[in-house]
C-alpha cells in the first residue's frame, strides 16, 4: 500500500551511547507529535537495530536494517541475513543503496538475490536507485534506472513487488548538499510509475511507494514532498540530528 514514508539511513554513524541518545530523543520528540499518516524508519547500523527496537517497544517508528545477505545461513563471515534480523523485529532492509553498489561492487544480479531473500523472511526492501553525474549529464538518467528496476527488482510476482518500497536517490545528490530539484525527482518518480504500470499494471504504480533521497534536509523537504509523485524521503545526514529529522517528518 502506498504510504507516506520518512526513513533515517545512518550509515556508518554513531557511537553505541550516541545512538542510544538520538534514539531516544527521536522517540521522546515524536511522542504524541507524529503525524498519524507518516510513517518513520530509522535505519541505523547493525549493532544498533535491537537497541532501536527495544527502545521502539512502544514508540511511533519502524526499524530498518542498511543491508541484509541473499542467503539465509551459513558459512559468510561478517554478514547478517533477513532470517536474523525479522527476529529482532526489524521490518525493512535497504537493498541497493549507491554506496554498496560502487564501495563493495555489488551487481544487479546480487541486489535480486538480496530483494528476494528480505521477501522470503516478510522484511520490506527499500530498493535504491539512481544515476551518477555523468549518467544524467549524458542524458542516460532514465536508462539507467530503468535497468537497475529491470535486473533487480522486475522478476518479482505483482504480489511480492506490493512489498517493495522504492527510493530514487540519485548518487550526485547523495552527501553533496546538491538535491534533486522538485521537478527532477517529480521526473523520476513518474517515470518509475509508469515503469511498474507498464511492467505490473497501474494500479500497482499506483500502489507503489517511492521515496526520494539526496541532500533532502529539513528545508527543501517541504518542497519535495509536494509533488504527486514523491512520497517521502530517505534521509542521510539529516537523519543524524533529532530536530532536524523530526522537521523532515513534519513537512507532509
Ligand atoms: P544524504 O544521504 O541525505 O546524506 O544525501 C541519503 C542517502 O544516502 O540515503
Amino acid at each position: 500500500m502506498r504510504k507516506k514514508i520518512v526513513a533515517g539511513n545512518w550509515k556508518m554513524n554513531k557511537t553505541f551511547s550516541e545512538a542510544e541518545e538520538l534514539i531516544t530523543e527521536i522517540a521522546d520528540q515524536l511522542d504524541g507529535t507524529k503525524p498519524e499518516n507518516v510513517e518513520v524508519i530509522l535505519c541505523p547500523p547493525y549493532i544498533y537495530l535491537e537497541l532501536a527496537t527495544d527502545i521502539a517497544e512502544d514508540a511511533p517508528y519502524s526499524v530498518g536494517a542498511q543491508n541484509i545477505n541473499d542467503h539465509d545461513m551459513g558459512a559468510y563471515t561478517g554478514e547478517i541475513s533477513a532470517q536474523m534480523l525479522i527476529e529482532l523485529n526489524v521490518a525493512y532492509a535497504i537493498i541497493g543503496h549507491s554506496e554498496r553498489r560502487k564501495y563493495y561492487n555489488e551487481s544487479h544480479e546480487f541486489l535480486a538475490g538480496k530483494v528476494d531473500s528480505a521477501l522470503r523472511h516478510g522484511i520490506r526492501p527499500i530498493f535504491c536507485c539512481g544515476e551518477t553525474l555523468p549518467e544524467r549529464e549524458a542524458e542516460k538518467y532514465k536508462e539507467i534506472v530503468k535497468t537497475q528496476l529491470y535486473d533487480s527488482l522486475f522478476h518479482l510476482t505483482p504480489e511480492q513487488f506490493g512489498w517493495v518500497i522504492i527510493a530514487y536517490e540519485p548518487v550526485w545528490a547523495i552527501g553533496t548538499g546538491v538535491n534533486a530539484t522538485p521537478a527532477q525527482a517529480q521526473e523520476m518518480h513518474a517515470y518509475i510509475r509508469k515503469l511498474i504500470a507498464d511492467k505490473y499494471d497501474p494500479q500497482i504504480a499506483g500502489e507503489t511507494t517511492i521515496l526520494y533521497g539526496g541532500s533532502c534536509n529539513s528545508k527543501n523537504a517541504r518542497e519535495l514532498f509536494a509533488q504527486a509523485d514523491v512520497d517521502g524521503g530517505l534521509i542521510g545526514g539529516a537523519s543524524l540530528i533529532a530536530d532536524e529529522f523530526i522537521s523532515i517528518i513534519k513537512s507532509f
